[in-house]
């Protein structure tokens, strides 16, 4: 369903995606695992078009990204690594106003928040300020903004990052019964129990390098994947 081609990104003399070439399938869980500085939050940039990649081609469905741009950012959904809601809005307000970018119509806005907010047990804050909601409760509205418009493909960038162990467990959960719904997931960490929990398989980054890109059980064949994971980025 995605095609990275030799894709390349640098910043001055910075090679943060330095020719990565790999194949995400439709349906499944694919993680990126790498250490700070690997290359995982702009290779998300680059396949959610928020950046143009230095060189190298980023097909979805066989269809490479310029001329096709309107088309593949409606079959993307994008959890940031930063929070960036606006605070001083309610949770309703933030869907909505997410909705209305998307141009649900009214009565499908509706709707579809109603079950968003089920989903993630939110209804009880739908009317409070983003500002007072748990660390946790702010990851799991991220989570549905970026469902509001029913994406083929969900990209969460750090999805659990200084979450308390029973909040990271819910999101787990979460991104499982995304996966069941048959959601195509592409999520990055540096947490390797999260790549194993989740992940179907695993690409791990070394200096925006692709070091090893298997399913987690053979990664994890013979030794433990943190092993082949401390082996791989040295
Ligand atoms: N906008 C930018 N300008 C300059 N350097 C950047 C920029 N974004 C990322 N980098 C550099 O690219 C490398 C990879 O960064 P990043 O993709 O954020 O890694 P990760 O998400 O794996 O921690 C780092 O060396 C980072 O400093
Ligand atoms: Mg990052």
């Amino acid at each position: 369903m995605l095609e990275l081609l030799g894709v390349e990104k640098t910043f001055g003399a910075v090679r943060a995606v330095d020719g990565l070439s790999l194949t995400i399938r439709r349906g499944e869980v694919f993680g990126l695992l790498g250490k700070n500085g690997a290359g995982k939050t702009t290779t998300i940039k680059l396949l959610t078009l928020q950046l143009k990649p230095t060189a190298g081609q980023i097909l979805f469905d066989g269809r490479p990204i310029p001329g096709n741009e309107i088309f593949i950012k409606s079959l993307l959904g994008v959890v940031p690594q930063h929070l960036n809601f606006d605070q001083d809005l309610t949770v309703e307000e933030n869907l909505e106003l997410h909705a209305r970018l998307h141009r649900l119509p009214k009565l499908e806005r509706r709707e579809r928040i109603d079950e968003l907010l089920k989903f993630v047990e939110l209804e009880k804050v739908r009317l409070s300020f983003v500002r007072e909601l748990s660390g946790g409760m702010k990851r799991r509205l991220l989570i549905v903004r970026a469902l509001i418009h029913r994406p083929q493909i969900l990209f969460l960038d750090e999805p659990t990052v200084a979450l308390d162990p029973q909040v990271r467990r819910k999101i787990w959960e979460l991104i499982t019964d995304l996966k069941t719904q048959g959601i195509t997931i592409v999520l990055t960490t540096h947490y390797i129990e999260e790549a194993e929990a989740l992940c179907d398989r695993v690409a791990i980054l070394n200096r925006g390098r692709l070091a090893a890109l298997d399913t987690t059980e053979n990664l994890c064949a013979g030794h433990s994947l943190e092993e082949t994971f401390i082996a791989l980025t040295k």
